[in-house]
């Protein structure tokens, strides 16, 4: 055990796994441009008032898991727990709404939650986000969650369950969450303490509890879809519609909540793998109230957020092999020092022409290094002796085969780019 080490909820990503999590966050970057989004960065950190006005006083992050600190000038700052409500007070901030009609945009960025570190949970993660703004139309909210299906089976995870839901709006909700209370009420004894404690001030999360006495107390709790009002239920049977005809299964949840207050409407989310309670590999929901308490125009949204590290937890449980390429085209052995200042040359001409590839600078015997370019699953191995240097010769090996051919310096790069001795 050393000194130091990644503090609890944090994760290292080493070399040897990054390349998958680059082939995913590519992935992601492609089918963003396929659908029209476009990239936003937005501060790691906020103003604490956005996220404690926004995501409701109520929810767990707000009340508990936001990493807070006052700036050196005694304003109180927050790192982002969440990316919809930064990526809107960007949208706002910049009138981006003047600039076209629907705002199309995704993000990557790393989040942060106070919470109890377990198998797929984190207190840093790194969420692959998208956000529609500007359109109400049921069927935005189906392009979102086709495209959130789509992204999942490109990177090979087929076996996932989307489940459904309509929370309505602030017009239905109130009966329904009215209707849980009064239900709540005469089964308080029934609840674990957590949801005992909450069954008043936010009922609604008791439906997303995970303690089966709460489970099977909610088995006959009213559900949130017999009360949505008109043009609520037009739309939640309007987005079920065109998952149909897209050709995307759902299953309908009654009791999928989310986790913050800025929901309307439609909410959804993704399962997968053996993750436990930790099964959410992503999520999302409309929010046609949240630009306008932001302080813009009013203007419905929809998105959805994944996380990633989650994400590479379901396909490793799953055994999904992604397709990643690790390695490099060449690695340059060298004996001597005339050798090894020829290599840097070489080396420089290889790049310059898209080889990746590196020079041993270790002075190592010939075995070692070739141990070495092993280890880097080097494509080929350039050996060269100081003697080859005058004569401007080197041995090409491939390191699959073990075929080793002399050629000139001149031929080299041509022959690295090839498929093989
Ligand atoms: P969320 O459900 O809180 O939604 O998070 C989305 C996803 O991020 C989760 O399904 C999960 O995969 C991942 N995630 C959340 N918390 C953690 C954690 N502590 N450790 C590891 N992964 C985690 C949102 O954050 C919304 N802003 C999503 C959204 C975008 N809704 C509309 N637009």
């Amino acid at each position: 055990m050393t000194e130091y080490s990644a503090p609890r909820g944090t994760k290292d990503v080493l070399p040897a796994d990054s390349p998958k999590w680059q082939y995913v966050e590519a992935k992601f970057r492609e089918i963003c441009g396929l659908y029209g989004f476009r990239e936003i960065r937005t501060p790691t950190f906020e103003h604490t008032e956005l996220f404690t006005r926004n995501l409701g006083e109520a929810t767990d992050v707000v009340s508990k898991e936001m990493y807070t600190f006052d700036s050196r000038s005694g304003r109180s700052l927050t790192l982002r727990p969440e990316g919809t409500a930064p990526a809107i007070r960007a949208f706002v901030e910049h009138g981006l709404g003047n600039v076209l009609p629907v705002t199309k945009l995704y993000y990557i960025g790393r989040l942060f939650r106070y919470e109890r570190p377990q198998a797929g949970r984190y207190r840093e993660h790194t969420q692959l986000g998208i956000e529609v703004l500007g359109c109400e139309d049921p069927g935005v909210d189906a392009e979102v969650i086709s495209m959130a299906a789509e992204f999942f089976r490109s990177i090979g995870l087929q076996d996932f369950e989307l489940r459904l839901n309509s929370i309505g709006c602030p017009e239905c909700r109130p009966k329904y969450r009215q209707a849980l209370v009064e239900f709540l009420a005469g089964r308080v004894g029934d609840l674990c303490e957590v949801c005992a404690q909450r069954s008043e001030a936010n009922p609604m999360r008791v439906l997303d509890c995970k303690v089966d006495k709460c489970k099977s107390v909610l088995t006959e709790a009213p559900k949130m879809t017999e009360y949505l009002g008109g043009e609520c239920g037009d739309h939640f049977a309007d987005v079920q519609r065109y998952l149909t005809q897209l050709g995307i299964p759902f299953v309908l949840d009654p009791k999928l909540v989310r986790g913050f207050d800025y929901y309307t409407k439609t909410a959804f989310e993704f399962v997968s793998g053996q993750l436990g309670a930790q099964n959410a590999v992503g999520g999302g929901g409309r929010y046609d109230n949240l630009v306008e308490e932001i302080g813009g125009a009013p203007t419905p949204g929809i998105g959805f957020g994944l996380g990633l590290e989650r994400l590479m937890l379901t396909l490793e449980s799953l055994g999904v092999e992604l397709p990643v390429k690790d390695g490099i085209d060449a690695y340059f052995a060298v004996m001597g020092d005339a050798a090894r200042e020829a290599a840097v040359s070489l080396a420089r001409e290889a790049r310059s022409q898209g080889i990746a590839c590196e020079v041993d600078f270790t002075g190592r015997g010939l075995k070692a290094q070739m141990k070495t370019a092993n280890k880097l699953a080097a494509r080929f191995a350039v050996i060269l002796g100081d003697d080859e240097v005058n004569s401007r010769t080197a041995t090409l090996r491939d390191m699959r085969s073990s075929e080793q051919r002399s050629m000139g310096f001149a031929d080299l790069a041509g022959m690295i780019g090839t498929e093989g001795l």
